[in-house]
C-alpha cells in the first residue's frame, strides 16, 4: 500500500535522469567503501595544472588534526570557472542577472564575464594586492559581486564577503580579524524599492578598525545616491577597470591554498572566519550541484541566496559556473513589488529550478494562493530548499503551489562549515518524506550520537555527527586552529561535530531537528546568544542579559532578549525601542529582537551559570515543561519571569 506521507520519485524523472534510486544505492556504497578511488575520480571535474597524485590526508584526532584533500595538484578556481567554459560555452549566458525593479535583468555570457574578471583581477594588482592577501568584499546582489569573488580567486587572494546587510561595527569586527586593506563596495544596493547606502556604512566601520588600516575603498555606482568621496583612497570601480589591461593570466594556485573566509556564528565568541581552500571545495561544489539537482547545461538555475552567505558561495557563483550553467542572480526580495514576484520572475525568465529558503516560503504562504496568482511555473521542473528546517505545512504549499504537484523538492541540510550540500534527497532517487533531509551525499558519513560520543544504531535520536573528512570541508578557523579543534572535533573525539540535533527513521531518512547548542537560526540566517548577548551588555544603560530562540511561525525561530537595566533605569517603551534600535546598529537588521522583556533577575545556578533551558522555555510559553528549578540560587526568579512574560501579551 502506498504511504501518504511519502512522495515517489515522478515518472518524469524515472524516465530521465541522472541517477535512480539504485544507481543512487550504488554509487553510495561505493563513495564510502571505496572513498579514496571515488575521490579520485571526482576530482577529475576540475581542470588542473598539475594533476594531484595524492587524493585524502585527513587526520581528525586532536593532537595531529589536518584535513588535506589533493594536495599536490595546482590549479586556479576562476579558470574552471570561466577560462575552460569559453572554447565550447563562451556565448552561453553565464549570469542571469535580475534586478530589485520588475522589468530590468542583463545576461552575461562566459566570455563577457571572463573579460570584465580579468580586468578587475589587474585592477586589484593595481591597487598593490597579492597572492594570499585577504580582499572584504561588502556588496549587493549585482553582478560585481560575482567579478570581486572570481577575480580575487584568479589573483589568489582571499575574499572574505561580509553580507551587506551587516552593519558598520559587524563589518568592522570582520575587517579586522580578516587584515584585508582593500574592500569592495557599492555606493547603495536596491532591495524591495528603496535604496540601501553601503559606502557610508564602509567609511563608518573602517574607522572603527582597530587591527587594521584599509588602503583602498574600491566603489560599484550602482545608484544615483551621492556618494561620500576620500581622494587617494576610494576607487572608482569603472576607472579602475578602463586603465587596465584585458588580459590577466590565472594564477598557478595548490589544491590547498585559501579561497575564502566566512564568517558565521558559533555557540561562544566572536563570529569565526571559516576557511575554504581551493581544489576539495570547488569539486565538491560541483559534484553536489550536478547530483542533487540533477543539473543539465543550458538550464537556469535560480538560488535566492545572498552571496553574503554560504549558500551564496556554493550555489550562486561557485558551482553553477564550475559546472558551465546559468546562475540567476537576484538582486531583490521575495515580496516586492508583491508577493507574485518569484513566480513572475519564473515566469518570465523560463527558470528550471528555484531553490530558496523555508522562511521564504512561509512568508509566502502567509498569502495564500497568491503567491502563484496567474503564474504558469510550467518551467520548473525542481524546487529545493535550505538553511533551516521546513515544516510539513510548507513544504506541501511549496509542492502543490510553485511545484504544481509534479516538481521533487530536494531539502538540503548543510551548512558553512561544509561547503556544500550533506543530506539531500536527488529527484531521480529519492522517495521524499516532507520535512526531512533524508539520505546523504556520496562519500559522507552521517551518524547519531548521545551526550558521551556512542554512535546510536538504527531508528533514534541524537547529536548529528560525520564519522569521515570530504573535500568541501573547512580546513580551519582563519587565525585561530585550536578554536577549529575545540568547536568542531573535541564535544566528541574523532568525529566532526555538527551542533545539529537529527532523528534517524526507520527507512534511514534524516530529519534535523534544530541546533543543540545556543545557536539560533532566525530567517535561515545564524546568530550567536553569546553575540547578540555581548552586543547588549555593551549598551550603557543594560547590566545583563540573556536571549534565546522560540518558535516563530515565519522566522522559524524568533529572537527573545531577557534584559536586567542598571539600578536607576526606567523600563519603558522608550528603553525598548532603544535596545532594540541598538542590537540592529550593533550587528544589523537580521539581529532586530521579537521580544524584549525586562527581567530584574536572571535565573542562575549557585555557580553563577545561567540556565537557559528555562528561559526557552517560558518563551514559547511550556512553564509545564520548566524541568528542575531546586538547582537555581532563587527559584523565585521563574515566577517572577513568567509573570513578565505573561504581562507582554
Ligand atoms: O541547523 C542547521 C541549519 O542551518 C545551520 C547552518 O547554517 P549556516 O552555516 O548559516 O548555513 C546555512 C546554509 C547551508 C545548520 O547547522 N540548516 C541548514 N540547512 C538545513 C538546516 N536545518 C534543517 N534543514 C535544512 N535543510
Amino acid at each position: 500500500m502506498s504511504n501518504p506521507s511519502v512522495y515517489p520519485v515522478p515518472d518524469t524523472y524515472l524516465e530521465n535522469t541522472l541517477l535512480d534510486e539504485e544507481g543512487y544505492l550504488e554509487l553510495y556504497n561505493r563513495s564510502i567503501h571505496d572513498n579514496e578511488a571515488f575521490w579520485r575520480e571526482q576530482g577529475q571535474r576540475l581542470d588542473w595544472i598539475k594533476p594531484y597524485t595524492q587524493v585524502k590526508d585527513v587526520s581528525y584526532n586532536k593532537e595531529d588534526l589536518h584535513i588535506r584533500w589533493y594536495a599536490d595538484g595546482t590549479l586556479n578556481v576562476s579558470a574552471n570557472c570561466l577560462d575552460r567554459h569559453l572554447a565550447e560555452r563562451g556565448d552561453d549566458t553565464a549570469i542571469l542577472w535580475v534586478g530589485d525593479e520588475p522589468g530590468q535583468s542583463r545576461e552575461i555570457s562566459y566570455r563577457e564575464l571572463h573579460a570584465e574578471v580579468s580586468l578587475f583581477a589587474n585592477g586589484l594588482k593595481s591597487l598593490g594586492v597579492k597572492r594570499g592577501d585577504v580582499v572584504t568584499i561588502y556588496l549587493p546582489m549585482i553582478p560585481q559581486a560575482a567579478v570581486a569573488m572570481l577575480a580575487c580567486a584568479r589573483i589568489g587572494a582571499i575574499h572574505s564577503v561580509v553580507f551587506a546587510g551587516f552593519s558598520p561595527e559587524a563589518l568592522a569586527g570582520r575587517m579586522d580579524d580578516g587584515g584585508s586593506r582593500v574592500i569592495i563596495t557599492a555606493n547603495a544596493g536596491r532591495r524591495g524599492g528603496r535604496s540601501v547606502v553601503l559606502k557610508q556604512n564602509v567609511d563608518k566601520a573602517i574607522a572603527l578598525c582597530k587591527e587594521t588600516s584599509i588602503e583602498n575603498v574600491v566603489v560599484v555606482n550602482c545608484t544615483d545616491d551621492e556618494t561620500p568621496w576620500q581622494e587617494g583612497r576610494d576607487v572608482d570601480y569603472g576607472k579602475l577597470l578602463a586603465a587596465q589591461d584585458a588580459e590577466c593570466p590565472a594564477e598557478e594556485m595548490g589544491a590547498e591554498d585559501p579561497l575564502f573566509i566566512l564568517y558565521t556564528s558559533g555557540s561562544t565568541g566572536k563570529p569565526k572566519g571559516v576557511l575554504h581552500t581551493s581544489g576539495g571545495y570547488l569539486t565538491y561544489a560541483s559534484l553536489t550541484h550536478q547530483y542533487v539537482f540533477d543539473y543539465r547545461r543550458g538550464e537556469k538555475f535560480w538560488c535566492a541566496a545572498d552571496v553574503g552567505w554560504i549558500t551564496g558561495h556554493s550555489y550562486v557563483i561557485y558551482a553553477p559556473l564550475a559546472n558551465g550553467g546559468t546562475t540567476v542572480m537576484y538582486e531583490g526580495v521575495p515580496n516586492y513589488p508583491d508577493v507574485r514576484r518569484v513566480a513572475q520572475v519564473v515566469d518570465e525568465h523560463q527558470i528550471d529550478i528555484l531553490y530558496i529558503a523555508p522562511t521564504a516560503i512561509r512568508a509566502l504562504m502567509a498569502e495564500g494562493d497568491k503567491p502563484v496568482e496567474g503564474a504558469s511555473l510550467e518551467s520548473l521542473r525542481l524546487l529545493g530548499t535550505v538553511g533551516e528546517p521546513i515544516n510539513p505545512e510548507a513544504w506541501k504549499w511549496y509542492y502543490r503551489t510553485f511545484g504544481r504537484s509534479q516538481c521533487p523538492i530536494v531539502d538540503t541540510w548543510w551548512q558553512t562549515e561544509t561547503g556544500a550540500a550533506m543530506l539531500t534527497p536527488m529527484p531521480g532517487a529519492t522517495p521524499l518524506k516532507p520535512g526531512s533531509a533524508t539520505r546523504p551525499m556520496f562519500g559522507i558519513q552521517p551518524a547519531l550520537v548521545d551526550g558521551e560520543g556512542n554512535i546510536l544504531e538504527g531508528a533514534t535520536e541524537g547529536n548529528l555527527v560525520i564519522l569521515d573528512s570530504w573535500p568541501g570541508q573547512m580546513r580551519t578557523v582563519f587565525g585561530d586552529h585550536q578554536r577549529f579543534i575545540d568547536t568542531y572535533f573535541s564535544t566528541f573525539a574523532g568525529m566532526y561535530f555538527t551542533g545539529d540535533g537529527a532523528r534517524r527513521d526507520e527507512d534511514n531518512y534524516y530529519w534535523i531537528t534544530g541546533r543543540v547548542d545556543d545557536v539560533l537560526n532566525v530567517s535561515g540566517h545564524r546568530m550567536g546568544t553569546a553575540e547578540l548577548e555581548s552586543a547588549l551588555v555593551a549598551h550603557p544603560s543594560i547590566a545583563e542579559a540573556a536571549v534565546v530562540g522560540f518558535p516563530h511561525d515565519i522566522k522559524g525561530q524568533g529572537i527573545y532578549a531577557y534584559i536586567t537595566l542598571n539600578a536607576g533605569e526606567e523600563p519603558n517603551e522608550e528603553m525598548r525601542l532603544a535596545v532594540r534600535n541598538w542590537l540592529r546598529q550593533e550587528i544589523g537588521p537580521i539581529a532586530t529582537p521579537d521580544v524584549i522583556q525586562w527581567s530584574p533577575g536572571l535565573p542562575k545556578t549557585r555557580s553563577g551559570k545561567i540556565m537557559r533551558r528555562i528561559l526557552r522555555k517560558i518563551a514559547a510559553n511550556e512553564f509545564d515543561q520548566l524541568g528542575d528549578i531546586s538547582t537555581l540560587a532563587d527559584p523565585a526568579v521563574v515566577e517572577q519571569l513568567i509573570s513578565n512574560h505573561n504581562a507582554l501579551g
